[in-house]
């Protein structure tokens, strides 16, 4: 495995496994297959409900817990000073472990100043090793960085080589923040899985077309966070470090870029009110 060194000196895996949509029946069994193949790096939410399965998955796994690499995220109805240091210690209390290595900022609606100067508390009590928040586009960036105390130490957004963070990845590097890659097979949307470019390429090096994508998120220096609940797969995604694409290929990549998300922009007033929605859909389960 190669690990990235955070804006803190903090050592972060470049591939991660990621748990969004992994139902709680799956989870466990998921998360000790992952860990089985090799991933050290396991990121949940408070949003995604199975962080109890995740920490037993991680007292189960016979690997010690220093040597896992656990995020979690706070969720938008526990925004605010107090009520975000409240869940943290609760998402502790289900994730098994008295401390954590990276807690993000899941969105960038509702108190989140109030919600990241609460972060910041707990970095300083050494309760979170890392701090940072996901979602947040190059001008809402800016602004927790430059009105804060503590720099974000990574900002996890949409990265996929349809909607390849070009100009986000740079403001990130501006301000010292790791950039973290969700959805980098765009959850299988546009086709992404039969694109004919990248299949080209995988053919090359006999590697899937998964493998190139994350290869390719990997040389860009972005900490990817692949999803599969099937082992093989977990496997397949797994095997990236035995290879490298060519200059050529990742000019070939560049140009699949659409700049644009496969999910939602989150700037806009209808994003706004499909958060609000969400907010009221889950608030008795969170
Ligand atoms: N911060 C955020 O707002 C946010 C949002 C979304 C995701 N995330 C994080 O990022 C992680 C990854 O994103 P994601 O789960 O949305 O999407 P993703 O990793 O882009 O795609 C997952 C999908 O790809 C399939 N898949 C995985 N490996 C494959 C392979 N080698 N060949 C063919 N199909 C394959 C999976 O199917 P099977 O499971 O059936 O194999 C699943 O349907 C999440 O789990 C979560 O931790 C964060």
């Amino acid at each position: 495995m190669e690990y990235v060194t955070l804006n803190n000196g903090v050592k972060i895996p470049i591939l991660g496994y990621g748990v969004y949509q992994v139902s709680k029946e799956e989870c466990e069994r998921c998360v000790i297959d992952a860990i089985s193949v090799g991933y050290r790096l396991i990121d949940t939410a408070q949003a995604y409900f199975n962080e109890e399965e995740v920490g037993n998955a991680i007292l189960k796994c016979g690997i010690p817990r220093e040597e896992i690499f656990l995020t979690t995220k706070v969720w938008i109805s526990n925004y605010g000073y107090e009520e975000t240091k409240k869940s943290v210690l609760q998402s502790m209390e289900k994730l098994q472990t008295n401390y954590l290595d990276l807690v993000l900022l899941h969105q960038p609606f509702n108190d989140y100043y109030g919600a990241y100067r609460a972060l910041e508390d707990l970095y300083e009590e050494k309760k979170i090793r890392s701090i940072g928040v996901s979602n947040f586009y190059p001008d809402r960036l800016s602004d927790i960085c430059l009105f804060n105390k503590v720099t974000p130490q990574v900002n996890q957004v949409e990265t996929n080589p349809f909607n390849q963070q070009i100009y986000a990845q740079k403001n990130m590097i501006k301000n010292n923040v790791q950039i973290q890659s969700w959805a980098p097979f765009g959850e299988g949307r546009g086709d992404m899985f039969k694109n004919e470019v990248l299949k080209k390429i995988g053919d090359k090096y006999n590697k899937s077309i998964a493998q190139v994508i994350l290869r390719w998120l990997v040389q860009r220096d972005i900490v990817a966070l692949a999803k599969s609940t099937h082992i093989e797969r977990m496997k397949e995604n797994f095997e990236i470090f035995d290879f490298k694409l060519s200059n050529e290929d990742l000019i070939e990549i560049s140009k699949l870029d659409t700049k644009n998300s496969l999910f939602f922009n989150h700037q806009t007033p209808e994003a706004v009110e499909f958060m609000a929605q969400l907010v009221e859909q889950r608030k008795d389960k969170i």
